[in-house]
């Protein structure tokens, strides 16, 4: 198998500064209130992991697995549930922890989803957003990055389920 070596698009250190500012915002926005926070997998497990520990309000976490049907690089639209969440989050505060908002059809439907399920309040954090790429206008309310239009891996985005471990965001174009 050939090796493309990616390139970096922003380090380790870029990365923990900001998920540093962003946790501290969420903090300050709901202050004691609880937190559902439900990390979609699996890209967001990375983001997640380091997002929840700078936040500090009391914090629950769930995790709900969605697929969307595609191919490597371009999502379908098509959106499965694989796996839900293991508790009712009615009357809830979600916080919905996403790796990245491209085309926004997954963020959408997951949205509409979520909704019917009487939750308190949405919100969204995201790591990265593709703006170039929007096809559905979404909610996203905490942003970590925006970011051109290349194909993004690293920091738990795979490509084919590959390179999630890399401690960086790279691009593999
Ligand atoms: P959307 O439905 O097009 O907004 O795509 C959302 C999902 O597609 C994300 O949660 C990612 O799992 C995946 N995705 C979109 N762009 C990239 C990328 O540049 N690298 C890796 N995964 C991506
Ligand atoms: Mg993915």
């Amino acid at each position: 198998m050939e090796e493309v070596l990616p390139t970096e698009m922003i380090s380790a250190e870029d990365i923990a500064a900001r998920v540093r500012e962003l946790g501290a915002e969420i903090r300050n926005d709901y202050g004691d209130k609880e937190i559902i926070a439900i990390g979609i997998l699996n890209g967001s497990f990375i983001f997640m992991a380091d997002l929840v520990r700078e936040i500090g309000s009391p914090l629950r976490c769930e995790f709900l697995g969605m697929s969307s049907y595609g191919n490597a690089t371009q999502s379908s639209g098509v959106v499965a549930i694989t796996k839900d969440l293991s508790a009712s989050i009615e009357g809830k505060d979600v916080l919905i922890i996403e790796d990245i908002v491209d085309t926004g059809l997954t963020l959408s439907y997951l949205m509409e989803n979520l909704e019917t399920r009487k939750p308190a309040s949405i919100r969204v954090a995201t790591l990265l957003s593709k703006p170039a790429r929007r096809r559905v206008e979404v909610q996203v309310d905490y942003l970590g990055f925006t970011i051109e239009d290349r194909f993004v891996i690293g920091y738990g985005l795979d490509h084919a389920g590959l390179h999630r471990n890399l401690p960086f965001i790279g691009a593999l174009d």
